[in-house]
């Protein structure tokens, strides 16, 4: 609770409070049904999905942390008699079951690259003998599964839209505190018992609301620190733009904005203070739009200059320790198709380039860089190492349209050590509403490398500019592009 009793605004203009990031700040979360489409499983992992891992964490440094969960985590109903790892009904186990999975399922963990860190989310939505059931008997095969590779649990999901189809219209705060801490205790004999190695030292993120406006309130769900949220190491939140059908919603005004970015990003830094859990707050599910996203918005090159729009600015908040964006199979916002026809969609580019700029993420510090422009379409980062300034990131958000005319340009200047060199590399595709044809510094991670780096000619690669001696480094960048500069 301490941390956050100072206000926000004062919080982020101390750079102390913008010193610690988690590692691997670009992180990942999976629909729970999905998983083993994107992972494989172990003993046969998803080659495309592996190596599109990988990118991210090399890049970053550290493994991905992955959070295994979701709406379909609330609905998944354990079957013994299984033979796949999931399935749409499971009559042996509960005839009304929407979804289900079997022991296979678990196979999956372990699929991803090594040093990737899971964490699995057990079903709180179906609080009845089949949900009861299903937590006792994926217990045992979750945390043998898990061993060496866990980083968190999570019990539920956005349990602030229960009421009215899970729960009652009165489902109350209280309600909910109850049912968690009645299945925590439950969750951890039952872990106890089958991994006693991992029972001492368990870690939640919780409470895992769907937004900053849920009508579940962390301080009324949780009132007091007592030993009930001691474990909850990680405040977690979830977060949309705004919804895939919902009228108004454009690709400049949306996603490609600045400011939206910011109010959004803001409405969980003012949350957070509100946390009257002693823990560091993160966004365990966020994308562009619920609902999967939309076909024309979230799959488009526009929507990767906002995965990295979004990551940079919720890491200069400093409040905002890491971000797990959201992927379900086939949706419109996932960063690349596991299965069927194999494709790497626009916005993993955005990834691409905010795991960049954010690498090492627990050792930098973000801040905004002021470019005197438009404020709301040019958006620029500073990354700094011990006050160094090593890293900066300029994005032009002014929409353009492949074919639509000549694309116009911005020239920026930003302020760094004099005579300094700098390494460019350019987020860039023909337009903002193109879904292929993207490329982060030169290069491409598409199906047909199996998602490994591929040199693209004619794209400009690590291109060294140079500041002049009284410190202005001068540079350029087309309307819908995004650039990092990387001190040399
Ligand atoms: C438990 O609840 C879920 C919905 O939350 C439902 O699908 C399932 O059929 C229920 N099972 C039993 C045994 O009531
Ligand atoms: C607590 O959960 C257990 C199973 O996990 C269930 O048997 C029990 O009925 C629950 N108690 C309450 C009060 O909800
Ligand atoms: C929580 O704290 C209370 C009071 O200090 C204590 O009686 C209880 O055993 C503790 N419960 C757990 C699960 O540690
Ligand atoms: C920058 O380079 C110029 C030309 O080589 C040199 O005259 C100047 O002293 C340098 N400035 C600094 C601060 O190193
Ligand atoms: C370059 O730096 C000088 C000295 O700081 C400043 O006066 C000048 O306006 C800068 N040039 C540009 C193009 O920003």
């Amino acid at each position: 609770m301490a941390k956050y009793l100072v206000p926000a605004s004062l919080l982020l203009s101390q750079s102390m409070a913008a010193a610690t990031l988690f590692d691997s700040y670009v992180s990942l979360s999976f629909e729970l049904i999905g998983f083993p489409t994107f992972a494989g499983t172990k003993s046969q992992p998803n080659a495309f999905s592996h190596n599109l891992m990988q990118n991210l964490a090399d890049l970053q440094g550290s493994g991905i942390v992955t959070r295994i969960g979701g709406n379909s985590g609330d609905r998944a109903i354990y079957d013994a008699t299984l033979t796949t790892s999931t399935a749409s009904s499971c009559p042996n186990a509960d005839p009304g079951a929407w979804q289900c999975i079997g022991k296979t399922f678990f196979e999956s963990y372990g699929a991803f690259p090594a040093g990737t860190r899971y964490s699995h989310q057990f079903n709180l939505g179906a609080y009845n003998s089949s949900g009861w059931n299903t937590l006792q008997t994926t217990v045992p095969l979750a945390c043998k599964a898990l061993a060496g590779q866990l980083e968190f649990w999570e019990v539920g999901n956005e349990p602030d839209l229960f009421t009215g189809s899970r729960r009652p219209s009165s489902y109350s705060a209280s309600q909910y505190a109850d049912e968690w801490l009645n299945t925590t205790q439950h969750f951890e004999s039952y872990l106890r018992a089958a991994c006693p190695e991992l029972s001492g030292s368990v870690k939640y993120i919780a409470p895992s609301l769907s937004s900053p406006g849920a009508r579940l309130h962390i301080a009324d769900i949780f009132p007091d620190e007592g030993n009930a949220t001691e474990k909850i190491t990680q405040v977690s939140v979830h977060n949309y733009m705004n919804g895939a059908t919902v009228p108004g919603v454009t690709l400049q005004n949306t996603l490609m904005s600045h400011t939206a970015v910011v109010n959004s990003i803001n409405n969980h830094v003012n949350y957070a203070k509100t946390s009257t859990i002693d823990a560091d707050y993160i966004i365990g599910e966020h994308n562009s739009l619920y609902g999967g996203g939309a076909s024309g918005l979230s799959d488009v090159f526009g929507a990767a200059l906002w995965a990295m729009e979004f990551s940079l600015y919720a890491a200069s908040t400093g409040v905002i320790k890491r971000i797990h964006f959201h992927q379900s199979v086939g949706s419109p916002y996932a960063a690349w198709v596991p299965s069927g026809t194999l494709a790497t969609n626009a916005p993993y580019y955005g990834k691409l380039a905010a795991s960049t700029f954010l690498a090492h993420s627990n050792t930098i510090e973000v801040k905004t860089i002021a470019l005197n422009k438009d404020a709301d379409k040019d958006s620029g980062y500073g990354a700094y190492i011990n006050g160094d300034l090593r890293r900066v990131a300029v994005l032009n958000l002014r929409q353009y349209n492949a074919g639509s005319g000549t694309r116009g340009s911005q020239t920026y200047t930003v302020k760094v050590a004099p005579n300094s060199s700098w390494k460019s590399q350019r987020l860039t595709a023909a337009g903002a509403t193109d879904k292929t044809g993207v490329t982060y510094n030169g290069f491409s991670y598409d199906a047909d490398s199996n998602g490994l780096a591929k040199r693209v000619s004619g794209k400009e690669s690590d291109k060294v500019i140079k500041a002049d001696g009284s410190g202005n480094l001068t540079f350029s960048v087309q309307n819908s592009e995004a650039i990092v500069l990387l001190k040399v």
